[in-house]
């Protein structure tokens, strides 16, 4: 996993996931060297990924303090275990709902747990971290957070795009993609992982990006954006206008079949001939 310090407090550990037909989504952790370091989610569970390595690169991963988990979506949760066993000390920071879900495959120990609502606050030594909701999720246990000395806001799932290619999933800035291409991938990540945006009553949607608009975040850390730098207003701007979006329909399995079809001459290439030697 290719690690990016996007400020000399704050890495990002890179990573992303190509979803067939919708695009490369990055799937971002991240580490921020407070005084009592913190690792943000952390990754996927895929078995050729090593998390602790990529943390590793940063930090020793027995410094971490805090392990703080945005939402048990399986993108988030896939090195917790690992960085737990290697960071005695660290506890994970999520809500009271979060730790049930975790708790459904593998439950979290209750005394490394600390919970935390949104609006609520983490004194991590030299800083303060507030808890927050975002604007859009897909997991009720979702909180997000701002680093109040940075400024910075760390935002889970919200604001997350799928690129056009992996090379574009791993840019150091989103600035690397075009700007129609870049909002027409938050609408579409919108509807897919949101798809109740298309119910909300549009005054009291706008009014949950408030405590975005009153922060003002210069870098807003999505887990599935690249870094975005200066472009708070224009990312809350696209969501906005998510309002009322129709849902994301996925493939069905006419398209499962026939996309499946189109595999099969590659596979009986490969398929020796009843009694061809070898
Ligand atoms: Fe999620
Ligand atoms: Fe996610």
């Amino acid at each position: 996993m290719p690690v990016h310090k996007v400020r000399p407090d704050i890495s990002v550990l890179k990573d992303s996931l190509e979803v067939p037909g919708i695009g490369h989504l990055p799937v971002n952790s991240f580490v921020l060297l407070a005084a009592q370091p913190v690792v943000i989610d952390t990754g996927l569970g895929l078995p050729d990924r090593n998390f602790l390595e990529a943390v590793g690169s940063v930090l020793d991963p027995a410094d971490v303090r805090w392990i703080w988990l945005t939402h048990p979506d399986r993108d988030h949760t896939g090195g917790i275990f690992d960085l737990l066993d290697a960071a005695p000390e660290a506890r994970v920071v999520t809500t009271f709902l979060s730790a049930g879900l975790m708790s459904c495959e593998r439950p979290l120990p209750l005394d490394r747990l600390y919970l935390l609502n949104p609006g609520q606050t983490l004194d991590v030594g030299d800083r303060t971290l507030t808890g927050f909701r975002p604007p859009l999720f897909d997991n009720p246990a979702t909180v997000g957070l701002f680093d109040d000395r940075s400024g910075v806001c760390f935002s889970s799932d919200c604001f997350g795009g799928p690129m056009s290619s992996a090379e574009l999933a791993h840019a150091d800035d989103v600035a690397a993609v075009d700007v129609e291409e870049l909002r027409a991938a938050q609408l579409l990540w919108a509807t897919v992982d949101s798809p109740w945006v298309r119910n909300v009553d549009i005054e009291k949607f706008l009014g949950t990006f408030q405590t975005l608009l009153d922060r003002e975040p210069e870098l807003v850390l999505s887990t599935h954006l690249p870094p975005a730098h200066g472009i708070t207003d224009s990312m809350i701007d696209t969501l906005g206008s998510a309002a009322g979006e129709s849902a994301f329909v996925g493939p069905d399995q006419a398209a499962l079949e026939q996309m499946l079809a189109g595999f099969e001459p590659a596979g009986e290439e490969r398929r020796p001939a009843p009694g061809t030697p070898g």
